[in-house]
C-alpha cells in the first residue's frame, strides 16, 4: 500500500489532498501542529480514515520521528505561514515557517530515507512583480513580500536537494486556488462569505482593498491531482499549475454578488487598509508544461467556482441563522 505524509492537513489543500489519496487507496498520515483548541473542521469527515499526529515545521525533531515511525514513500510539504498580509508583520515565523521548515524536512527525508518522494508547495508569488507574462518555468521570480521570498527559498533548497543528494524532491509552482474550504481572510472567500451575509441581511457593506489587481484562479481540488500527478512521474522537476486564465477582484465581486441578484457596486468599499505594501499586480500561467507531462486539465470553470463558494457560503450562513 503506497503511503503519504501530508504536512498541513489542516489547511485547505491539505483536506483536499487527504481525499484524493485515500480515494487512491493510499495510508495516509497527516501532520499538524499543537493547538489548544480543535482545528480539525475540514478533515473531520476523514478522521476514522487516516492517522493525524502532532508535529511542526519549526521543529527538526518532530519531523524525523514521523518519517521514522510511518515510513511514508511520499511526502506533501504543504504546511506554510501562507497568508501574504501576515508575512509583512511577521517575517521573521515567515521564514522560518515557509523557507526553512522546507530544508528540515528535506534534512529528515535524506537521514531517514532519501528514497522518498518529496512535493514542495511553490507559489506563482514567487514571480510577484512579473517579468514575463504569461509566467512559465523559466520565468525569473522576483518576489514582493517576505511570504514569497521565503517561497523563493522553498522553492530553491528544493532543486538543490535534487541536485545535490539526488532526492526525488519536486517544486509545484501553483497559482491561486480556491474553494468553498479556503480561509476566510483571502479575498475570494472574504467575498462570497460577505455575499451570503449580505444577502441575508447580516452585513451592509464589504470593505476591500485593490480591487485591481489579477489572479489566475482555479479550484483547489482540481490541483491536488496535480501534486500527486507530479509524483508519480519518472523524475523529480518543476511544474507550473494554473488555468491561464486571469481575473480581477473587481470581476471576482461583480459574478458573486450578480450570482445572488445584487450589483457590488452598492455594497463594495474600497478601504485603503487592505491595501498591501507593495502588490503582486497580475498572475496569470503558461500551464503547457503541466498539460503535455502529466496531461493535467483543471475541470472547474472561473464562473463555476465563483458560484460554487457563494451557494457554499449562502448554505452555511442559512444554517447559522
Ligand atoms: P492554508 O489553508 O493556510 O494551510 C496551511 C497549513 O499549514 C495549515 O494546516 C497550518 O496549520 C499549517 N502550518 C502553519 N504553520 C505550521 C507549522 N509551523 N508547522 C506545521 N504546520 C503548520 O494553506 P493552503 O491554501 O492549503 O496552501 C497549502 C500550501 O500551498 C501552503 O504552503 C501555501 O503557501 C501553498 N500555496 C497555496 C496556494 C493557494 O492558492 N492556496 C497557491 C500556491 C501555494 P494551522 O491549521 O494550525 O494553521
Ligand atoms: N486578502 C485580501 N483581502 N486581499 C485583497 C483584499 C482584501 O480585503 N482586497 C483586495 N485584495 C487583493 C490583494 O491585494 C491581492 O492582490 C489579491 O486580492 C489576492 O489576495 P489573497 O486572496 O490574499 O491571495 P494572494 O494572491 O495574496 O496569495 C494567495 O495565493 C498565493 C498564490 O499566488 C495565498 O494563497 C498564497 O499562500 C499563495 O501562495
Amino acid at each position: 500500500m503506497p503511503s503519504a505524509l501530508i504536512t498541513g492537513i489542516t489547511g485547505q489543500d491539505g483536506s483536499y489532498l487527504a481525499e484524493w489519496l485515500l480515494s487512491q487507496g493510499y495510508q495516509v498520515v497527516g501532520m499538524m501542529r499543537r493547538s489548544s483548541t480543535t482545528n480539525v473542521g475540514r478533515i473531520e469527515h476523514l478522521l476514522d480514515d487516516m492517522i493525524v499526529l502532532q508535529g511542526d515545521l519549526q521543529d527538526q525533531g518532530s519531523l524525523l520521528s514521523l518519517l521514522e515511525e510511518h515510513k511514508p514513500t511520499e511526502v506533501y510539504n504543504l504546511a506554510a505561514q501562507s497568508f501574504v498580509p501576515t508575512s509583512w508583520n511577521q517575517p521573521a515565523l515567515t521564514g522560518d515557517v515557509t523557507a526553512l521548515g522546507v530544508t528540515r524536512i528535506l534534512e529528515a527525508i535524506r537521514f531517514v530515507n532519501p528514497k522518498i518522494r518529496f512535493y514542495q508547495a511553490s507559489s506563482s508569488e514567487m514571480f510577484g512583480k512579473v517579468m514575463e507574462v504569461p509566467q512559465k518555468e523559466s520565468t525569473p521570480f522576483y518576489p514582493r513580500s517576505p511570504y514569497g521570498v521565503a517561497k523563493v527559498y522553498g522553492h530553491w533548497i528544493t532543486v538543490n536537494y535534487r541536485e545535490s543528494f539526488n532526492l526525488f524532491a519536486t517544486s509545484g509552482i501553483l497559482f491561486n486556488h480556491e474553494s468553498p474550504r479556503r480561509g476566510l481572510e483571502f479575498v475570494t472567500r472574504k467575498i462570497t462569505d460577505a455575499v451570503a451575509k449580505i444577502k441575508l441581511e447580516k452585513q451592509k457593506e464589504l470593505r476591500l482593498g485593490n480591487l485591481d489587481a489579477q489572479r489566475d484562479w482555479g479550484f483547489a481540488g482540481d490541483y491536488v491531482r496535480a501534486m500527486w500527478l507530479m509524483l508519480q512521474q519518472d523524475q523529480p522537476d518543476n511544474y507550473v499549475i494554473g488555468t491561464g486564465e486571469t481575473h480581477s477582484v473587481r470581476e471576482f465581486c461583480e459574478i458573486a454578488f450578480a450570482h445572488v441578484g445584487l450589483d457590488y457596486k452598492e455594497y463594495v468599499v474600497v478601504d485603503e487598509r487592505f491595501y498591501r505594501p507593495a502588490e503582486v499586480d497580475l498572475l496569470i500561467s503558461d500551464p503547457s508544461k503541466a498539460r503535455a507531462q502529466l496531461k493535467w486539465e483543471p475541470q472547474v470553470s472561473f464562473k463555476e467556482l465563483v458560484t460554487m463558494m457563494v451557494d457554499s457560503d449562502l448554505a452555511r450562513q442559512q444554517k447559522l441563522g
